[in-house]
């Protein structure tokens, strides 16, 4: 261990823990070095500029892109390996149908032998990191472990990182332990490993966000929905907004759609002009993670643990969403997009430009496809967003007022519905299903079940995840209405029928009005449905027939659609709640 130079050499902790598990990890893999990231400005410039000798990080045009940086990944690690990500509880059945489940001790000696010697002629960086507002209760914190400069530059935009969560941390004497190399980044030696018994995180071979950086999916995710089940709160795959209406009052909504569904657009929405004369606003408190906890007045507070976006960029422009094109004009770190002739960066949906280069840096040709990968992402800090919350920083969080579930579905899901009560509502989210995206690896456009948006992060058996949401029906909660939406219903020509983006606001409206009594609905066997007039139609949709079969259902794709839900749903037995058992009972055989 002595022979690992340490740098810079005041650096460490007096948490022998943790000192402790550095040594160990450093006995293992070797580093040439290890550096102990305070998060400091220039900490993090220091990283840029080595980042941008050695290649890893192209500069954009500083004129039109100050600040802003081209990472090009290995053309195999562009997203998530749902199949090479596992849960390694004791017990198999604990990890749940749901996950792909190895037994611990399998698991580690697999991960020691890969990571044996992995970061020699590497840096090993220790980061330690804070999820939600540094004095937040809600808050929780971890270290990771990575040999990637990329993996630490990224950590500081997404998570409060460096000296202050290192204090938290001596201060509380835990954290969640995450392991990362990068290792060879070959598809075959590449696993993202779960111990939520031993809060711990192990991850070789990739260098993609929802891999590498290990605070989001692996800790706020997979372990912290874990910790939540067993401590009595919620973490969630779900963006936080807050709507406020022309009378000054803000409702906060929580809402769960699966990776590249909509979330960061729907978090920084920018309102119709007619609403925005009317002076609505929106504001921007999370984009993709949600922790909640019923406060002592019944009501469930939330914060968004991250610090950051990594969002989608395809399809982002300045008439879809506005704001997070203002948010990553400077200061963003791209990855996988498209460049101009003049080094701007480019994706399909972004305006009429041709690029001059693809994402994998070969001169644009159509003929290989879309010129940015359509899984590129930005990483920038929250605080960029024209629309960050004042409430984002609160650490006690803000209050949600509506829980909404929501998927792509191109027939079948009307564009909203209300569920009767909070029992009715989960299951709502637990038979929700999407089309499948290229946020993770595999077939794109294929309807599979994705309960709360939760299929690929739930930490544990969905049976019991499932009662977990039910159990916050308790006498004296001011439990959130619970909303289903779909934006993305199809014509018989395959064209959306719904304009989206700003004007989800439409439905939000609504959803409101029904929390506050002033939105009309009537019963349906799907829920409540919003009673015709009582949703401002957009401009675009102004034909009755066009609004029926967007507001409206068809019973016999209902019905088939709750068949399927209820065939999926009894894959979690015998760890499915009673009430959902007699919920089946209940469903028309299809
Ligand atoms: P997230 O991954 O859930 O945060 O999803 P994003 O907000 O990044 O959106 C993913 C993709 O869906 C992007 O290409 C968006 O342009 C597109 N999208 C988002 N909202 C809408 C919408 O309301 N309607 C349509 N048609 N597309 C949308
Ligand atoms: P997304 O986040 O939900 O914004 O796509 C990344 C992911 O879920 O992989
Ligand atoms: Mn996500
Ligand atoms: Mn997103």
């Amino acid at each position: 261990m002595n022979a690992v130079p340490c740098s810079p050499p005041e650096a460490g902790t007096r948490l022998q823990a943790l000192a402790d598990w550095v040594a160990e990890v450093a006995a293992l893999t070797r580093p040439d070095a290890i550096h102990w990231c305070d998060g400091s400005d220039a900490e993090y410039d220091a990283l840029l500029s080595q980042l941008q000798a050695d290649g890893t990080l192209i500069p954009l045009n500083p004129d039109t892109h100050p600040g802003c940086w081209l990472h090009r990944s290995d053309p195999d690690d562009v997203a998530r390996v749902e199949h090479l990500t596992f849960v390694c509880t004791r017990d198999a059945e604990d990890a749940g149908p749901n996950n792909h489940w190895m037994a611990p001790d399998a698991a580690h000696r697999k991960m020691d032998a890969l990571f044996e010697g992995c970061m020699r002629g590497r840096t090993l960086y220790v980061v330690p990191y804070c999820m939600g507002p540094i004095d937040s209760p809600l808050a929780r914190c971890g270290v990771e472990i990575t040999d990637s400069p990329y993996v630490v530059a990224n950590m500081r935009l997404m998570t409060r990182m460096g000296a202050p969560a290192l204090r938290r941390i001596e201060r509380e004497g835990s954290f969640v332990r995450g392991l990362h190399s990068l290792g060879e980044l070959d598809p075959d030696r590449r696993f993202i490993m779960h111990f939520p018994e031993e809060l711990s995180i192990q991850s070789y071979g990739s260098g993609y966000g929802g891999n590498a950086l290990l605070g989001k999916k692996c800790h706020a995710l997979r372990i912290a929905s874990w910790q939540a089940r067993e401590e009595g709160w919620l973490a969630e795959h779900m963006l936080i907004v807050g709507i406020e209406n022309p009378q000054g009052e803000t409702h906060y909504i929580a809402a769960a759609f699966p990776s590249a569904c909509g979330k960061t657009n729907l978090a920084m929405l920018v309102p119709p002009a007619t609403y925005l004369e009317a002076g609505w606003k929106v504001w921007t408190v999370g984009d993709d993670i949600c922790w909640m906890r019923p406060g002592t007045d019944g009501r469930l507070w939330a914060i968004n643990p991250e610090a950051g976006y990594f969002g989608v960029a395809p399809g982002t422009s300045a008439k879809s969403n506005p704001n997070a094109l203002a948010m990553i004009q400077r200061d963003t770190i791209y990855t996988n997009v498209a460049l101009t002739g003049d080094g701007q960066p480019w994706w399909e949906g972004l305006d009429d430009r041709v690029p001059a280069f693809d994402w994998q840096g070969r001169p644009y040709d159509p003929a290989n496809g879309p010129a940015a990968h359509p899984n590129a992402r930005f990483t920038v800090s929250a605080r960029q967003c024209p629309s960050w919350s004042p409430r984002a920083e609160d650490p006690q969080g803000v209050p949600i007022s509506a829980i909404v579930f929501g998927g792509r579905r191109a027939t079948t899901m009307p564009l909203v519905f209300e569920a009767r009560d909070w029992a009715h509502g989960v299951l709502v989210g637990a038979t929700m299903a999407s089309e499948t995206t290229a946020a993770a690896t595999g077939q794109v456009g294929v309807v599979r079940r994705d309960p709360m948006a939760m299929k690929p992060f739930c930490g544990y058996h969905f049976g019991d995840y499932f009662a977990h949401w039910l159990s916050f029906d308790v006498p004296g909660a001011k439990l959130p209405k619970i909303f289903h939406v779909n934006w993305f219903r199809k014509d018989a020509d395959g064209h959306f029928l719904w304009p989206g983006f700003g004007e989800n606001l439409r439905v939000l409206e609504w959803i409101v009005g029904r929390v506050t009594g002033h939105a009309a609905a009537e019963t349906s066997p799907l829920g409540l449905l919003p009673v015709i007039d009582s949703i401002q139609m957009p401009a675009s949709v102004q034909l009755e027939t066009e609004r029926a079969s967007i507001l409206g259902y068809e019973p016999e794709l209902w019905d088939a659609d709750r068949a399927e839900a209820g065939r999926s749903l009894a894959t979690y037995r015998p760890r499915l709640p009673q009430d959902f058992e007699t919920a089946l009972r209940a469903v028309p055989e299809s």
